[in-house]
C-alpha cells in the first residue's frame, strides 16, 4: 500500500477533453488505498457523466453548491473538511484563473477555499492557452500559495497542436499525490544504501564495470527518505539526479565504496547493499595507457573485498540487507548468500530476464529473511522500492 492508504482524496474534475482520464485516475488513487469522492463542474459533465465516476469511486458525485439535498448529505464544508487532499485533474485555464482570483462561484472553487488540505492541480489546456501570460501569472500565484502542480505533459493535443498542455498520465498524478504524504515508517532511522556499478581501473582510461544504472538503489533512497529516514547513498558512477532529501557520496571502485561504507557505520541503523560491486579488480592499475601489442594479453585479477559481508560482521552491525542478482535457481542461491554473508534480509533479483534487472525501469523480486519470504510482483522500481522499505520497517526498523 502506498502513502495514500486510508487517505481521503477529493477529486475535482473540470471541463476539458482530458476529463475522460479522470476515470482511470480514480482507479489509480484507489489502488494506492485512498477513498475517493468526486466534485464535477458543469463543464466536466459535458465530457464525462457523473454516473461513471460514481460507479468507479463508489460514492455519490457532487456537482452543485446550492443543492439542498446534497448539502443535507455532505455539504461543501463537510467535503472540504473530509479531504486529506484536494486534487483537481484536469484543471482548465478557467478553473486556474478562478482559483487565482479567489472566487467561490461553484462547488469546486468553494471547496478549494474552504479546505485546509493540500491542493494539487493537473493542468490541461491548449498549448497556447498554457503559454499565455495570464495563465502563467495565475499558475505563479497558485504556486506561491502552496498549490502543488503535476504536469502538464507535452505532446500532440486533441486540437491538433503540439506542445505543453496535455494532462499528465493518471499513474503519474497518483504517484505525485502519493508523494505528498510521508509514510513516517522510518522516522529517526539512519539508512545507508549502496547503488550503481563500481569501476575497476585497468589504466588511466579503461576500466571493468557492469550494466547497473543505479535506478533500483536510487529508488530505494527515494523511498527511504519518503519514509522519514536520514538517507545516504554511496553511489558508483551513474547519471541519475540525486533524490530530494538524500545525501549522495560518489565513489568509483569497490575499495572506495568499502571505505566510504565503513566510515558511515557509526551513523547507520539500516544498511542496504544494492550496488553491483565488481567481484574482481585488476591486480595492478597501469599508470600509463596500455598500448596495443600482441594478439592476446592476459589480465590478472584479484578478489575485491565483500562490502556487505564486512558491514554485517562489523561491531556496529546495522540491520543489514543485501541483494542477490542471479540467473538461475534464484531463491536457493539467494538464501545461501544471505546465510554466508550473515544478512538479515536479501532481495532476490532474477537478472536473466532483462526487463526486470540491470538498467530496466521495472523489477520483480522475492524478499527473503530468516523465517519468511515475500514475492513482490512486477512493478516500477519506485513501487518495488517502497514495498522493500515497508518490509524493512516491519522487520528491522524497530531495532
Ligand atoms: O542499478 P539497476 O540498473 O537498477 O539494477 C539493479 C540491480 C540488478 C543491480 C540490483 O537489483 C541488484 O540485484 N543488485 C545486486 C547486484 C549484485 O552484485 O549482486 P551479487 O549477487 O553479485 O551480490 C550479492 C550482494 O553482495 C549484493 O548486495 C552486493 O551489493 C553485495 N556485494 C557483492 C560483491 C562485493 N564485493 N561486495 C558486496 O557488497
Amino acid at each position: 500500500m502506498g502513502h495514500l492508504f486510508n487517505r481521503n482524496v477529493l477529486l475535482g474534475v473540470t471541463g476539458g477533453i482530458a476529463a475522460y482520464k479522470s476515470a482511470e485516475l480514480v482507479r489509480q488513487l484507489q489502488e494506492r488505498g485512498a477513498t475517493v469522492r468526486v466534485i464535477m463542474t458543469r463543464g466536466a459533465m459535458e465530457f464525462i457523466t457523473p454516473l461513471t465516476l460514481q460507479a468507479l469511486s463508489g460514492n455519490p458525485v457532487h456537482t452543485e453548491l446550492l443543492d439542498e439535498e446534497a448539502e443535507q448529505g455532505m455539504g461543501h464544508i463537510e467535503l472540504a473538511r473530509w479531504a486529506d487532499l484536494l486534487l483537481i485533474a484536469p484543471a482548465t485555464a478557467d478553473l486556474i484563473a478562478r482559483l487565482a482570483a479567489g472566487r467561490a462561484d461553484d462547488l469546486l472553487t468553494t471547496a478549494a477555499l474552504a479546505t485546509a488540505a493540500p491542493l494539487m492541480l493537473a493542468p490541461a489546456m491548449n498549448q497556447q492557452m498554457w503559454r499565455d501570460p495570464a495563465t502563467e501569472a495565475n499558475i505563479s500565484t497558485l504556486a506561491a500559495r502552496g498549490y502543488h502542480l503535476v504536469g502538464p505533459a507535452a505532446g500532440e493535443q486533441a486540437c491538433g497542436d503540439i506542445g505543453p498542455g496535455r494532462m499528465e498520465q493518471p499513474v503519474r498524478i497518483a504517484e505525485a499525490a502519493d508523494q505528498l504524504f510521508p509514510s513516517g515508517l522510518l522516522t529517526g532511522k539512519r539508512v545507508v544504501i549502496t547503488a550503481g556499478p563500481t569501476r575497476e581501473a585497468l589504466d588511466p582510461v579503461r576500466y571493468i564495470s557492469n550494466h547497473s544504472s543505479g535506478k533500483m538503489g536510487y529508488a530505494l533512497a527515494r523511498a527511504a527518505a519518503e519514509a522519514g529516514a536520514v538517507t545516504t547513498l554511496v553511489s558508483g558512477p551513474v547519471s541519475l539526479p540525486v533524490p530530494d532529501r538524500v545525501r549522495a557520496l560518489p565513489v568509483e571502485s569497490a575499495t572506495d565504496m568499502l571505505q566510504q561504507c565503513l566510515d558511515l557505520l557509526g551513523d547507520c541503523d539500516i544498511f542496504i547493499a544494492c550496488a553491483a560491486v565488481a567481484d574482481y579488480r585488476p591486480s595492478a592499475m597501469e599508470q600509463q595507457k596500455i598500448k596495443k601489442g600482441p594478439e592476446e594479453i592476459t589480465l590478472q585479477l584479484v578478489r575485491n573485498p565483500d562490502i556487505v559481508a564486512a558491514v554485517a560482521s562489523s561491531e556496529q552491525r546495522p540491520f543489514t540487507v543485501g541483494f542477490a542478482a542471479e540467473t538461475n535457481d534464484v531463491l536457493n542461491y539467494a538464501r545461501d548468500k544471505m546465510q554466508r554473508k550473515n544478512l538479515d534480509m536479501i532481495v532476490a533479483n532474477d537478472v536473466a530476464d532483462r526487463s526486470i534487472g540491470f538498467n530496466s525501469d521495472q523489477n520483480a523480486v522475492t524478499v527473503l529473511w530468516r523465517n519468511g519470504e515475500q514475492a513482490l510482483p512486477r512493478a516500477g522500481k519506485d513501487s518495488i522500492a517502497r514495498q522493500i522499505i515497508e518490509l524493512i520497517a516491519q522487520l528491522g526498523g524497530k531495532r
